[in-house]
């Protein structure tokens, strides 16, 4: 018989890398998030629009904190020494419609601009994506980069997911219809156990 799935609790959720301190959003973390969340060159390749006020942040987090409660999204803030660095998010689970049954989210992340090219977003992810499998129960694990999003395609590069394909002229945003690049990782690929061992040798 199959076990039950238990939901993680906040404690377990609170994840540590080798310089990173990942826990699960706080709706009193609105006052971090606003100011990279309302910069423009941010967001322009995520899916929402910049934040026009802290209202907005903390709709933002009440939000994830409601998917989370849910069991359809985990959403974490990043930090490092302390400092707010930015968001990770394995989001829009899906457990199974009718005979089909999909346990499968999707990753995002952004971290604050003037902390870009320092590896923070891959040791999150890593963290984010480790913890969807063992403890989300989760099989696949997506993830969407556009293709003029080349930080981001690096970085799904490192993590090790592997390519789906390009999704021709999938959306639009502000004027321009964008091409994304489709990855997937399953539970039982050898980058899941690559990337569970780093997350591991990082506590
Ligand atoms: C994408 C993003 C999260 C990456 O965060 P980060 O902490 O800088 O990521 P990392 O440092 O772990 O890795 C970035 C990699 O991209 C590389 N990179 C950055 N800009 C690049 C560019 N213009 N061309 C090629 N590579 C680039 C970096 O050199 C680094 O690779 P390396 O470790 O091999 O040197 C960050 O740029 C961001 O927040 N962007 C805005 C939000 C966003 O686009 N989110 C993803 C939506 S799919």
């Amino acid at each position: 018989m199959a076990t039950e799935f238990v939901p993680p609790t906040e404690e377990v959720a609170t994840l540590r890398t080798e310089r990173l301190v990942v826990r699960p959003v706080r709706l009193d973390d609105a006052q971090l998030v606003h100011p990279h969340a309302s910069d423009p060159q941010l967001t322009r390749y995520l899916t929402w629009a910049p934040h026009r006020d802290i209202g907005d942040s903390a709709a933002f987090l009440r939000h994830a904190i409601d998917a989370r409660a849910r069991g359809s999204g985990w959403v974490w803030s990043i930090f490092e020494g302390g400092q707010f660095r930015g968001v990770v998010g394995v989001e829009s689970i899906a457990r199974g419609r009718g005979a089909i049954r999909y346990d499968r989210a999707e990753l995002g992340y952004w971290i604050g601009r003037t902390q870009h090219g320092r590896g923070i977003a891959t040791e999150a992810a890593a963290a984010a994506v480790a913890f969807g499998f063992r403890h989300l129960a989760l099989h696949k694990i997506v993830v969407r980069a556009a293709t003029e999003n080349p930080a981001s395609l690096r970085v799904i590069a490192k993590l090790g997911f592997a390519r789906v394909g390009v999704m021709r002229q999938d959306h639009e945003r502000d004027g321009v219809w964008l091409d994304v690049e489709a990855f997937e990782m399953l539970a039982t690929d050898t980058a899941a156990a690559d990337l569970q061992r780093r997350v591991n040798r990082g506590r």
